[in-house]
């Protein structure tokens, strides 16, 4: 198995995040995930955090740990953000296009030596998780609009741990002035699909930014893993996003990426065989063996579940319990082209959740220097040549005494010469 190295920075903040949890076990929702799953483990200490202490948790200065983190590491990208949000008030403009494209370039570079492709997913579908189709009104409704970066919503108990992914990707941020916190974050996502080897995703660009935390969405937007009724809670959740069954499944298949971390989200081991050394920061429990190659085996391991280390939570084991999921989680567990075609439309879908395009179309950036080399694309087809083309190859022919509708005349003369010539010089050096 190839073998890559993650971000050590996500680890040495791990804990820093962990102040909050988003997975209230109720004893419905316990007694529901371990008959669901022996392999599952629950939410550790923090289980009866209600919704109103931890928005309590969120105000900083409300909150003596938190107030702690303003002396942690992370008080350089908090900083950072603040004068972000700050700026942001005034320039909350659209992506530019030129940037957008050198940006991505960027991210390939991060992902490249810092393999967190799981965390950019993740973090690109939390901002645009919150959205809510019943809500008319921009940003009120949520979705892909930045408002992640937001100390406020960073410290949402279901984005523990996220503020790692900001902080990789702050630099970036930093250096392109005209790309957004939202094209930002869903680039980011999209780009570490396709560097895992996922699909190629339908993007378009232009999400403007929300300028001020008051326009982060209010918590508990987000599913919870452990729900007393995952099938009712994943279609409650994302039908509220316009989302479907299909998509619900198709979507689910991003875990094939990835690990849970119960020092983060409460779920998961602490470490397995296939994370404790890594890649990066070691431990966590992945859902698949290879969990930073995106393919369909998140589908086949949950159907299977032949290994203990491998994470299965409630509401994965639903998609094939429910007999409407489990038409699509066969269907993906055995067809990986299928999957990736459902993938890679859902998740462009989930992308453009709620956000505000400027302008309104969006605006595509072209493949360029990223784009694989692909022999039958350009083998492939005869095509017939022009006009100027043909009349152009006339005139060579007939310049050298020929036609392309006739073989040269054999020009008998140079030919002896030739044969002459290799004679002449052959004899001269055997003669020696
Ligand atoms: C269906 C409802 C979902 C639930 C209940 C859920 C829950 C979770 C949980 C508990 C974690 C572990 C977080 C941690 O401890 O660090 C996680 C990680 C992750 N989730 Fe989901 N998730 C859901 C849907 C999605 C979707 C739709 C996507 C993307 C399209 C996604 C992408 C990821 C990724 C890539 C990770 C790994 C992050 C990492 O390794 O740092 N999830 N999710």
């Amino acid at each position: 198995m190839a073998k890559y190295y993650a971000s050590s920075i996500s680890s040495s903040l791990s804990s820093s995040s962990s102040s909050s949890s988003h997975h209230p076990m109720s004893a419905a929702s316990l007694s529901s995930g371990a008959a669901t799953s022996s392999r599952l483990l629950l939410p550790s200490a923090r289980l009866s955090l209600s919704s109103s202490s931890s928005r309590l948790l969120s105000s900083a200065s409300s909150f003596p740990s938190l107030k702690c983190l303003r002396s942690s590491p992370r008080l350089p990208l908090l900083r950072s953000n603040q004068k972000a949000s700050a700026m942001s008030t005034v320039a909350a403009a659209a992506s530019d296009p030129a940037q957008l494209k050198s940006a991505r370039e960027d991210i390939k570079q991060l992902l490249k030596s810092t393999f967190c492709h799981p965390i950019l997913v993740r973090l690109g579908w939390h901002d645009a998780g919150t959205y809510n189709k019943n809500i008319e009104e921009w940003p009120k409704r949520g979705g892909a609009n930045g408002s992640l970066r937001f100390e406020i919503e960073l410290n949402h108990a279901a984005n523990a741990g996220l503020v790692n992914a900001l902080k990789l990707v702050q630099p970036i941020k930093d250096k392109y002035s005209g790309v957004t916190y939202a094209d930002l974050f869903q680039l980011a996502s999209a780009t570490a699909i396709e560097e895992a080897g996922g699909p190629k995703i339908p993007m378009k660009y232009g999400r403007v930014d929300v300028s001020a935390p008051e326009d982060c969405p209010e918590e508990g937007r987000l599913p919870a893993a452990g729900p007393p009724s995952p099938a009712d809670h994943l279609r409650e959740v994302f039908y509220r996003m316009g989302l479907d069954d299909k998509e619900i499944v198709a979507l689910s298949g991003a875990h094939t990426l990835g690990r849970s971390r119960p020092e983060r989200s409460g779920w998961g081991k602490p470490e397995t065989k296939y994370t404790k050394n890594g890649p990066g920061a070691p431990g966590g429990q992945s859902w698949t063996v290879e969990w930073l190659q995106f393919d369909n085996s998140y589908f086949k391991d949950i159907k299977e579940r032949r290994d203990e280390d491998l994470l299965v939570l409630p509401t994965d084991a639903v998609l094939f319990e429910d007999p409407s999921f489990k038409v699509y989680a066969e269907k993906y567990a055995q067809d990986q082209d299928a999957f990736f075609k459902d993938y890679a439309e859902a998740h462009a879908k989930l992308s453009n959740l709620g956000a505000k395009f400027d302008p309104p179309e969006g605006v595509a950036i072209a493949d360029g220097a990223g784009e694989k080399f692909v022999a039958a694309k350009y083998s492939s087809g005869k095509r017939e040549l022009s006009d100027a083309m043909k009349q152009k190859i006339r005139a060579e022919y007939e310049a050298v005494g020929g036609s392309p509708d006739r073989p040269l005349p054999t020009n008998y003369f140079l030919n002896i010469m030739i044969v002459i010539a290799v004679l002449a010089t052959l004899t001269y050096f055997l003669g020696n």
